[in-house]
């Protein structure tokens, strides 16, 4: 890889804004093989160098990518006036170019990716990667067999639009509440409540768990993120298209 401003590495991983950041530089902060540098313009090649940010070893990486647990009343659709995914992290992920991997309707919670990685963010969306989504529902009162039949079998949404097929997997239910785990692998617009609005029954409560072999981490409350591990991002699917 080339070199590149001290600046511009720092703020791309996410340190600060550029402005930020260059105050952190002319103060001191930055340190490139153990010797400070103040300029904030100075080219460094971040793989040969060790570089330290407030004494803390800067691990390089071109791009950044959150878990976040989404919690409900935020859009995740980030050129909404409401308050987004984007607005409620910490400042120094607001200026990297963030953008949801996929959205969540405004009172959905659970798993929504994070990144700025955009072959990733395509890759995590598109349809030809078969990622099943597992979301959690609760609704009022059980399923039929049959109803879980027409959920499985591939149905016909009521403006005649076609799913493909889904898994179900029940984990509770009587004649007040059925919670259940849905798994489909298109994404389409309000695609959960719509299927469930084709059996003319409403979603109460709906979570998304995972994504593909990435598992929403139940050590997140809601409103909180995380970035991927190492082992997470090795499961993001590999673009091949
Ligand atoms: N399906 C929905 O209906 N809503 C979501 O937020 C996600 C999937």
């Amino acid at each position: 890889m080339d070199a590149m401003r001290l600046d511009k590495l720092l703020s791309n991983m996410g340190y600060g804004s550029r402005s930020e950041i260059k105050k952190m530089i002319n103060r001191g902060s930055v340190s490139i093989d153990r010797k400070v540098i103040r300029n904030p313009s100075f080219k460094v090649n971040p793989i040969e160098s060790i570089v330290n940010f407030e004494g803390k070893q800067v691990f390089y990486r071109k791009f950044t990518y959150l878990m976040l647990n989404k919690p409900a009343g935020i859009v995740s659709s980030t050129d909404s006036k409401d308050t987004n995914v984007i607005d409620i992290l910490d400042e120094k992920y607001k200026h990297i170019n963030l953008s949801p991997a996929g959205r969540l309707d405004k009172d959905t919670e659970g798993l929504i990716i994070l990144t700025n990685d955009g072959l990733m963010a395509h890759n995590i969306l598109s349809p030809k990667k078969k990622n099943e989504k597992k979301y959690y529902v609760e609704i009022d009162g059980s399923i039929s067999p049959d109803q879980m039949e027409m959920l499985e079998n591939g149905m016909i949404l009521k403006d005649g639009e076609k799913c493909l097929p889904s898994r179900i997997e029940i984990l509770e239910s009587d004649e007040i509440l059925c919670k259940l785990n849905l798994y489909i692998i298109e994404g389409k617009y309000h695609q959960v409540k719509r299927m469930f609005a084709a059996l003319g029954r409403k979603v109460n409560y709906l979570k998304r768990i995972s994504i593909g072999k990435i598992v929403l981490d139940d050590n997140l409350a809601t409103g909180e993120y995380r970035e991927l591990s190492e082992i997470e991002l090795k499961n993001l699917p590999v673009s091949k298209d």
